[in-house]
């Protein structure tokens, strides 16, 4: 008996350091996440108990009742064990109830809002994230006040997506058609990454937002300065430029294009540094081309890319005043630079 209880905690105690020592999760910075984590620590400590029992009376009964090289009889005959069988059903099954039950507690307070919570609406599409705030204000970064449920309305324009912050836990897959939602209340300011965790495409990997959380008079007064820079536009020349500007960001070209003006550099589709090039080859005014390549991307395709990598939906989600104002920033027109 000893022996198998000098077993089992031996069993306990490699486990345990094996759960302690690793850094299986990020630092929670969310109230979310602190509950995933207790809800994983209940689980986890229940589980170390269990197979460090189960540890202890396999060895212990392989190590004890092995036969001998020489025995060729038969074990004795063995009855059932009623005690025995009603604990090892009784037992486990209210472990798994706990575990089903703190799993919902935390589940059901994890979507909770309260009854205030800022509400921002969420854009994906293959590959780039857009938030948009109350009043209007649209982001490609999405910033958060500290302390305070944030909720997100998801919508997709493609195919699903899903939304992650690592640090926050909470998890939310974006799907075309429908609404979904998801609760996160930051606890900790600093910069974070949100992560696309749906295998979405080519751009999958590059599917990405920066993340920042702020003490909530920051936040009031960066929503603010957001919502100002919106309205005030300089002159036309300026105002197409720079709707060009943030259009190509919000569209997420940048997710799969290299193009040097907005200091992008990734290699999913062809680079738009070389569109006049690509115009020539095509005979098609560069204009003209660049229009066709964003509404019907699949009518040129440049040597060496694919057909149906990139999205067809651009003609109907970009108003005609984006897609003008993308063209003529691409075109690099207004641009003295160049
Ligand atoms: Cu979007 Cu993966």
């Amino acid at each position: 008996m000893l022996k198998m209880v000098v077993i089992a905690a031996l069993a306990a105690l490699v486990t345990t350091l094996v759960a302690v020592l690793i850094p299986w999760l990020p630092d929670s910075a969310s109230e979310e996440m602190d509950r995933i984590v207790f809800t994983y620590w209940f689980a986890t400590i229940i589980c170390i108990g269990i197979f460090a029992l189960v540890a202890g009376v396999i060895v212990y009964a392989v190590w004890t009742f092995r036969v001998q090289p020489d025995d060729e009889t038969d074990g004795p005959p063995i009855h059932g064990h009623t005690g025995l069988e009603i604990a090892w059903t009784v037992v486990p099954a209210i472990l798994v109830i706990a575990i089903g039950v703190v799993s919902a507690v935390v589940l059901s307070k994890n979507a909770d809002a309260g009854n205030d919570p800022l509400k921002v609406q969420v854009f994906a599409q293959q590959f780039a994230w857009r938030f948009e705030y109350e009043g209007g204000v649209v982001s490609n970064e999405l910033v958060m006040p500290l302390d305070r449920h944030v909720q997100f309305e998801m919508e997709s324009a493609d195919v699903i997506h899903s939304l992650w912050i690592p640090e926050m836990g909470q998890k939310q897959d974006v799907v075309p058609g429908v609404t979904t939602e998801i609760v996160i209340t930051p606890t900790k300011t600093g910069r974070f990454t949100l992560i696309c965790t749906e295998l979405c495409g080519l751009g999958h990997s590059t599917m990405r937002a920066p993340v920042r959380v702020l003490e909530q008079d920051e936040f009031a007064s960066w929503l603010e300065a957001q919502g100002k820079e919106e309205a005030g536009s300089g002159d036309e020349a300026a105002g197409v430029q720079e709707l060009g500007r943030t259009t190509f960001g919000n569209a997420g070209c940048g997710g799969c294009h290299t193009f040097t003006p907005a200091g992008t550099d990734a290699e999913i589709g062809p680079s738009l540094d070389n569109l006049a090039a690509d115009a020539e080859t095509a005979g098609v005014p560069l204009e003209e081309y660049i229009r066709q390549s964003i509404v019907d991307p699949d009518a040129v395709v440049v040597e060496g890319y694919q057909t149906g990598v990139m999205p067809t939906t651009f003609g109907e989600t970009l108003s005609q005043e984006e897609l003008d104002a993308l063209v003529a920033y691409l075109g690099g027109e207004g641009e003295g630079s160049k």
